[in-house]
């Protein structure tokens, strides 16, 4: 386990770090809506023979940290895949604050809302991390790319705006000092960050983390943990995270959903789901051989 040891509702981030930021201010070209509900319904993939994903149902709750668990293979990503619009679901549904997602297009989907990372990191390393944050604020230019180009002055006072929004995001996800650096000669844990910065450049109601801490050290875990808790308390974002670190999916999250075989075998309350016998056998592998650290860990007794 990666030792973290703070608690549940110990609110604040990291002691050497606090992540505080308001609410969207008045962004551009974005709707008022708070955070909406997500319900998941009987929801079934199949590729070629294979069902990753057999009548998966859940729901997150606004405003809260959802965290999507399972062995390799369960059909975590595929759920996400459908979530944001790259993938199709065979049969079920997904629908956002009541809007049914699973016929839309990913930039129909991202525009009411729904911002992801990717497992695998899918910034561009040339631009600095201000172009980067900039690219995520995409969605929300209503100048668009001609009048940009042709440098109207509406485009111009757009640009400043973003820029300050971007310039806040990058304060808030601790990564300002680094907004005129090639995002490739960044360290892994800090391109990480940018990342999730990207998605909050969007003015998401919906995050969805895939992996984030994925090869990170346990003191890049604990400041990316902080402030995935930080997103959730000071922006009132829901999140749904999909994590192999069960240390921090205990800690952090408010529900957890599990996967097996693209079949959901538990969901409720973590001190619940790490208790459940049947998640227990499914991880057991794992564990023995040391690959997921203890269900227990990072729990209310650590
Ligand atoms: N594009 C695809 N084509 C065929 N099979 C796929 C595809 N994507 C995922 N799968 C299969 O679906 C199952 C679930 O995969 P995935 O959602 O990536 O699992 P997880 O993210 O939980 O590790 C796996 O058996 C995987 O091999
Ligand atoms: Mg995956």
């Amino acid at each position: 386990m990666d030792g973290m040891t703070r608690r549940r509702g110990e609110s604040g981030a990291h002691p050497a770090r606090r992540f505080r930021m308001t609410a969207r201010n008045q962004p551009v070209g974005t709707s008022a809506d708070g955070p909406a509900e997500l319900v998941v319904s009987e929801v079934t993939v199949r590729f070629a023979g294979l069902t990753a994903l057999d009548a998966v149902s859940f729901t997150v709750a606004p405003g809260s940290v959802h965290a999507l668990i399972g062995p390799n293979g369960a059909g975590k990503s595929t759920c996400f895949n459908v979530l944001s619009g790259v993938c199709r679901a065979a049969s079920g549904s997904v629908r956002f604050g009541g809007v049914e997602l699973t016929c839309l297009r990913p930039h129909r989907v991202a525009a009411l809302g729904v911002a992801r990372t990717f497992q695998n990191i899918a910034l561009s390393p040339h631009l600095t991390v201000r172009d980067n944050l900039m690219l995520g604020r995409h969605r929300l230019t209503r100048a668009g790319f001609v009048s940009a180009g042709l440098r109207l002055p509406r485009a111009g006072r757009e640009a400043v705006r973003h820029g300050a929004r971007v310039a806040e995001i990058a304060e808030f996800a601790g990564v300002r000092d680094v907004l005129s650096v090639p995002v490739g000669l960044l360290p892994y844990g800090v391109r990480k960050r940018v990342e999730l910065a990207r998605a909050l450049c969007m003015e998401p109601r919906l995050l969805l983390l895939d992996e984030p801490v994925a090869g990170m050290t346990g003191g890049e875990r604990r400041e990316m943990a902080a402030l995935i808790e930080s997103v959730r308390e000071s922006l009132g974002i829901s999140i749904l995270l999909v994590e192999h670190d069960m240390g921090m999916v205990m800690r952090i999250a408010d529900a957890v959903t599990v996967l097996d075989f693209g079949r959901r075998i538990a969901d409720g309350p973590p001190e619940e789901v790490r208790r459940d016998p049947e998640v227990i056998r499914a991880y057991l592998g794992d564990y023995a051989e040391g690959r997921h650290g203890d269900l227990g860990a990072g729990g209310e007794e650590a």
